[in-house]
């Protein structure tokens, strides 16, 4: 199973580098017990004001980029040590993997990945812990890499079962239920409804990499490769183990 932690989740979206660290220790606690999973995190408060800042999307147009290549790379190798040091306090053997060491982008997209040690590490018993990060593209020079497509590039080449998504919402909804009280959660997303069904909504914050809208179209891809997504609100105590114990009833399921 691939597991991915939003950055909503785990950081304060709003301010800058602050680290939600009781609900990272309550996460693994849910997730301990649970086997063959590899964990992915967003990159929230570290992440996405530096990528935006640097506008690093665009890929590489001058010095300044790569400044802020580098920032963003020390930015989320202090997140994801903070991370992994939680949830190894909570007993789980959480070992860092830093994407940008072992992948290559072309067009935004993941042209090579080196996932031996990620699958050799699973299998011993221990849990790779990546994140979306900034990578070296070759046709753009640098580009970010979402935690999503990160997930979903994982679970396709390591054959995944499902792929859970913790989100700091119930779900897909047909508008923002922040803003509208009349937004109904969507159950169940398939590709051919899709296009219909797509609402409109942007993301809260600061979010390079597309929001809910981007997270469900990369999503998408799984469903061709008969791989189940389950997006469900990782910030309410209890319901990421009970989706990781296979309750399909919560959030938004994505199949094919
Ligand atoms: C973004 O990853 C990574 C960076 C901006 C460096 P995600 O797009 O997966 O992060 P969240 O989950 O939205 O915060």
């Amino acid at each position: 199973m691939v597991v991915k932690l939003g950055g909503s989740v785990i950081t304060d979206k709003e301010r800058e580098f602050s680290i939600r660290r009781g609900t990272i220790r309550r996460l693994a606690r849910e997730l301990r017990g649970v086997k063959g999973i590899v964990l992915v995190h967003g990159g929230g408060s570290f992440g996405h004001p530096l990528a935006r800042r640097y506008g690093l999307t665009g890929g590489l147009r001058g010095p300044e980029q790569l400044r802020g290549f580098a920032e963003v790379r020390r930015a989320m190798e202090r997140l994801n040590l903070r991370v992994v040091e939680e949830l190894g306090r909570e007993g789980l053997r959480a070992v860092p993997v830093p994407p940008s060491a072992c992948c290559l982008l072309e067009g935004g997209e993941v042209k090579t990945m080196e996932l031996g040690p990620v699958k050799e590490m699973a299998e011993l018993g221990l849990l790779p812990v990546l994140y979306g990060d900034a990578v070296v593209d070759l046709a753009q020079g640098i580009n970010i890499l979402s935690g999503d497509k990160l997930a979903v590039h994982l679970a396709l080449r390591l054959g995944a079962s499902r792929v859970v998504v913790g989100v700091d919402v119930d779900g897909v909804f047909t508008e923002d239920p922040r803003r509208n009280p009349k937004a109904e959660l969507i159950k169940v997303i398939t590709p051919r409804e899709w296009e219909r069904m797509r609402p409109s909504f942007s993301s809260r914050g600061c979010d390079v990499t597309g929001g809910m809208l981007g997270k469900v179209r990369e999503l998408l891809r799984l469903a061709e490769g008969g791989i189940e997504a389950q997006i469900v609100n990782a910030s309410r105590r209890g319901v990421l183990r009970r989706a990781l114990e296979g309750d399909r009833s919560l959030g938004t399921l994505i199949r094919g």
